[in-house]
């Protein structure tokens, strides 16, 4: 449980540098990310090397004590590399280069600028790899950030065509699977596909989702070729990327692979305003971000990388500067968020600046501290919290040399898979059914219940896992591993959900055979006949089981017809069509639901399948987590036990009085009755 933060000493005066040090160390701040935008600081022209200024500060920061990250300053070409290569730069879908001026102007596939991504990262290694202060690593800096994963560069078609035929073996193969003999669209060699642009109207489905798997895995070579540098160089330090929000350019678990932290960016503010929450929520959540947003995303990266190790590497700590609207946070909401952060299993909360800057495009972004130096509210609240955490590891006699908290075993699996999200992008077949918007508001839902969430890839086992709820929320392609896993679980009796377009997509973005949920027809037992997307105004209520409708319900956006072989149907809707079937312990969702209804579902599954939830109030949210707990005997530790904790956040505007069901609860921060925008943890027997 280490507080962090993203420091710009290039962008201040030399003679800052000292005591913003003293003052970090001072606030509680331990580890301190520098560098990921100073190439051209570093290297002001090919080959000239300016490390005068990096190793000062690394060593003002060293000497209070600080830890840091060091990027590889990949994120911003300079100049003079620029006007060399300018090939090294993006080119859009119409064709446009995208030019300097901003930064994340390179494209992944350019051989040049591949070359000399590797000659800045193993210059950086080569000069600090071995510092003693230097212990992690980021590689360039959000990749894809400002729509950047695809380029439609010379470099990337040469290098798409070589993908291709490494997968198809044939042009004739790819062909067959990409069924051109639709609309005249074969092709007689490899070296004629172009990337999918600018067609006179839509451009062949599987052409796009192949697109899309290539320019993924540039990400993940480019971002290979910077790990591996730096773990022969900078040996024992993890390496970590940071990652951002509501993201699914490029497929993560694929890049975390190479990685031993993921990290995550989190604006929860930025985020609530800019994402598919309606007008009504972006308003209630302005100052506070919606309460399932930052958690979201924790439960999503916690799972990315072996042994779990996960990071926020920013975090907003005010206003930002990007979104349409950027209101202040309620106060407390920076200490929240973290708090919140650390009970999902973070090692660490780094924010996002320091110092707020007076100049350029990010003048506007709130830091720790404001432009004139002094302690804007979230230093406050970062003192705060560094406070806290002292407090709370002495009474809960956490190991300080352990890991922190961890989440505890989740009842919930919640499958996410990017390669389903881009068949959702691709063919969404209703303007509104949004694959991302159906993943979260699944997961919202059951975060208002208590349920515990852990958010997977497909390739986790889950046969030998111990959940007791499994759901599919937009999993359009479904492997044979997968179907195969499901099946046994199946035959434990462990529910399973499956939500609308589920199997309904072959590997190559056809339609199933057998029809859709396809490999999954015996486990829903059941067959998709027909679906209608919905425009807006079109809903028909529904019938849920218990049939005491205390609010209504009702089909929206999408509903499919359904003809259930051994399944039943479940619920229905007024006009008798099905909308939920049920076969054994597995339900399948035949129409877009409203997170309110979700809800009702699951709350009825919990019921029928004995999964304790709670059902919350608005904008509280609690989470289980877990720590070894050491108990030293004299002088020596003894025994570790694992003890677990229960913590509730509270992003409403009324106090809410919590009691954690167990008995011999004892509160350790906070109050019982969790005031507005504050945090309580309990200590649970
Ligand atoms: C992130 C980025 C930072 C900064 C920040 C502002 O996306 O990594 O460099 O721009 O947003 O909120």
């Amino acid at each position: 449980m280490k507080l962090g933060v993203c420091y710009y000493p290039e962008q201040w005066p030399e003679s800052y540098w000292q005591r913003d040090a003293q003052r970090m160390a001072e606030m509680g701040i331990s580890h301190v990310r520098i560098a990921e935008f100073a190439w051209s600081l570093i290297e002001p022209q090919m080959g000239q090397w300016n490390w005068q200024w990096l190793d000062q500060i690394i060593d003002i920061l060293a000497a209070q004590g600080l830890k840091i990250v060091l990027c590889t300053p990949t994120a911003t070409p300079p100049k003079w590399l620029v006007d060399a290569h300018p090939e090294i730069l993006p080119i859009d879908a119409s064709g446009h280069i995208k030019h300097f001026g901003s930064r994340r102007h390179y494209c992944f596939s350019s051989q040049v600028f591949r070359e000399h991504s590797r000659r800045i990262s193993q210059a950086v290694v080569d000069r600090y790899g071995q510092h003693e202060a230097v212990v992690a690593w980021q590689t360039d800096n959000e990749y894809g950030c400002h729509f950047t994963v695809e380029s439609f560069s010379k470099d990337a078609a040469l290098a798409f065509r070589v993908w291709l035929k490494e997968k198809y073996g044939t042009v004739q193969a790819l062909n067959k699977a990409w069924a051109n003999i639709f609309w005249s669209q074969s092709y007689a060699h490899f070296d004629e596909v172009d990337p999918p642009y600018q067609a006179v109207t839509e451009i062949l489905p599987i052409h796009q989702l192949d697109w899309k798997r290539f320019s993924s895995d540039q990400v993940k070579s480019f971002n290979l070729e910077q790990v591996k540098i730096i773990r022969q160089g900078s040996p024992a330090r993890p390496v970590s990327h940071n990652f951002m929000g509501f993201f699914t350019e490029f497929d993560h678990y694929q890049v975390s692979q190479d990685l031993d932290i993921a990290t995550l960016d989190s604006y929860p503010i930025g985020f609530t305003q800019m994402f598919f929450l309606n007008e009504d929520e972006k308003t209630k959540w302005a100052e506070v971000g919606h309460p399932d947003i930052p958690s979201f995303h924790y439960d999503l990266y916690k799972g990315m990388c072996k042994g779990n190790r996960w990071w926020i590497m920013e975090q907003q700590p005010g206003p930002v500067n990007w979104a349409h609207w950027n209101p202040i946070p309620k106060d407390g909401m920076v200490r929240l968020w973290s708090w919140q952060a650390f009970a999902h299993g973070c090692e660490l909360v780094s924010y996002f600046r320091w110092r707020q800057t007076p100049y350029a495009q990010e003048q506007m972004h709130a830091g720790l501290l404001a432009p004139d130096d002094s302690l804007a509210q979230g230093a406050l609240e970062v003192a705060q919290l560094s406070q806290e955490i002292k407090q709370f590891q002495n009474q809960a006699a956490l190991s300080l040399q352990g890991k922190g908290l961890q989440s505890n075993q989740a009842k919930v699996a919640l499958l996410f898979d990017y390669d389903s999200m881009w068949m959702s992008e691709i063919s969404p077949q209703g303007k509104d059914f949004l694959g991302m918007e159906q993943v979260f508001r699944i997961y919202s839902a059951l975060r208002s219940l208590a349920l515990d969430v852990d958010i997977i890839s497909t390739q986790t086992d889950l046969v030998g896992s111990q959940y007791q709820l499994i759901v599919l929320p937009a999993q359009w392609h479904v492997t044979e591993t997968l179907r195969n896993q499901l099946e046994q679980i199946a035959a434990k009796n462990i529910p399973i959900v499956l939500a609308p377009r589920v199997g309904s997509k072959t590997q190559h973005l056809s339609i199933s055979e057998p029809l859709a949920p396809g490999p999954l027809t015996a486990l829903a037992g059941l067959k998709v006949k027909r679906v209608s997307s919905l425009p807006p105004g079109i809903q028909t209520e529904i019938v849920t089981q218990h049939n005491k409708p205390i609010e209504k319900h009702y089909v929206s956006r999408w509903l499919e017809d359904v003809e259930c072989l051994s399944a039943k149907p479940y619920w229905t809707s007024i006009k008798n069509q099905i909308v939920v079937a049920k076969n054994s312990a597995t339900y399948y969702v035949a129409s877009w639901l409203m997170q309110d209804t979700w809800k009702v579902l699951f709350s009825e599954l919990c019921l029928v399948h004995q999964i304790d939830f709670e059902n919350l109030p608005e904008g509280i949210r609690v989470s289980r987590m877990s720590a070894p707990s050491i108990t030293k005997v004299g002088k020596q530790e003894a025994s570790s036990v694992v003890q677990n904790y229960q913590m509730v956040v509270n992003y409403s505007d009324q106090a809410h009085l919590w009691q954690p069901a167990e008995a011999n609860s004892e509160l350790l921060l906070g109050s019982a009755k969790v005031q507005a925008q504050q945090v309580s943890i309990w200590k649970v027997l």
